[in-house]
């Protein structure tokens, strides 16, 4: 087991630093899905997932001496420029629970902005992008402060702890292309505590591959993936679900390696409605699935019988769908989207994605910041 408490990442407290770290951190989509946790957000069964490029979260973290010293957290924060008391408190809990691993966090006076590229309540679950973007910040100013994260493995490797104990999905964002988070004998060097990129292992056809997420609803979900964790529980499912993941994982990476669109298609589908059956089984049972999800995978395996095109779907626990497909039949899809599927989005709103290159330091003034 890995353990990155360090009572002595504490700074000179004569010679508090003032300054800033940027960093935009995408979403990513789980093929095979992490459902069900235990301990201090560990996971159930293995996951893996295709990072995302263009829904991110942008953060910038400014830090200078706290005026007052007291103990404790002391931090303010802005979502779009607007105070959120929301977003604060949830990070002024996850930070103090970092303290073990980050003890200068209770130094300093911290200053955050953040900020979606996605349209704001689009329904698409930010706790990847926007936890992963925190750590990646916080693993910067250890770095900055202390020096010690300079080799980038164990740069990456610590981010990606860190942001596990934010989101468990927010562990596989901090890589590019396609992340393992959880330990299986199948994949080197896997862990329960942090994700391993899948690096060459992923087949060049998917350096490219789409992923256009259908906007059904964009609201707040009636059940929190939080929640959805804790009802696996008790779900008479759930042991079968978790071996199933051992044999869906052999042939997720196999499909992988060959480049086989249809295989990966095929296993992302049954994710997707694997995920839903499971809550539609817990105790109380819930549906997260509209009439216009049903409506688009329907028109979905319509036109893969007509075309022969491998167009497949995947769901997230919620009612949005994710389009999966390679880019050589773009022009196809998107005409298809257009005429049919358009209709049974929210204000017809679709966010055009791609498997992505991973979080970027950047150095950006987000808006308002
Ligand atoms: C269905 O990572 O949001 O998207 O660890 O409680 O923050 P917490 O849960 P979260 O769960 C994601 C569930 C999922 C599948 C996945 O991303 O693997």
């Amino acid at each position: 087991m890995i353990d990155y408490t360090n009572s002595k990442l504490l700074l000179d407290a004569s010679n508090i630093p003032v300054g800033e770290v940027v960093w935009r951190s995408p979403s990513n989509l789980a093929i095979l899905k992490y459902w069900g946790k235990h301990g201090i957000q560990l996971p159930n069964n293995p996951s893996l997932s295709m990072t995302l490029q263009n829904a991110y979260t942008d953060t910038v973290i400014k830090y200078s001496p706290k005026e007052d010293y007291a103990r404790g957290i002391d931090l303010d924060f802005h979502f779009h420029a607007e105070p959120n008391e929301a977003f604060k408190a949830k990070i002024i809990s996850y930070f103090e629970s970092l303290l073990p691993i980050f003890p200068f966090l209770e130094q300093l006076k911290l200053d955050i902005h953040s900020g979606n590229s996605f349209p704001h309540s689009s329904g698409i679950a930010s706790s990847a992008s926007s936890m992963s973007a925190l750590a990646l910040c916080l693993c910067t100013m250890e770095d900055q402060f202390f020096g010690t994260l300079e080799e980038d493995t164990a740069f990456d490797q610590k981010a990606s702890y860190v942001a596990r104990l934010g989101s468990g999905s927010a562990s596989r964002s901090i890589f590019p292309g396609m992340a393992l988070w959880g330990q299986t004998g199948q994949v080197e060097g896997s862990s329960d505590y942090y994700a391993v990129p899948l690096g060459d292992r992923m087949h060049e056809g998917f350096k490219n591959y789409h992923d256009d997420i259908l906007i059904v609803q964009s609201g707040e979900k009636s059940v929190s993936s939080r929640a959805g964790h804790g009802l696996m529980d008790e779900n008479p499912y759930a042991p079968t679900r978790y071996e199933q993941t051992k044999k869906t994982l052999h042939n997720l990476l196999a499909v992988i390696d060959k480049g086989d669109f249809e295989g990966f298609g095929k296993i992302a589908e049954a994710e997707a409605m694997t995920l839903h059956a499971l809550m539609m089984t817990s105790n109380p049972p819930y549906l997260l699935m509209d009439p216009n999800t049903l409506a688009i995978i329907k028109k979905v395996r319509e036109y893969r019988a007509e075309t022969k095109q491998p167009l497949y779907f995947s769901l997230d626990a919620g009612p949005n769908v994710h389009l999966l497909y390679p880019e050589e039949i773009i022009h196809d899809v998107r005409l298809f989207i257009e005429e049919e599927l358009l209709s049974f989005c929210e204000e017809g709103m679709m966010i055009s994605d791609w498997v992505g290159e991973g979080p970027e330091e950047i150095d950006l003034e987000v808006e308002g910041s």
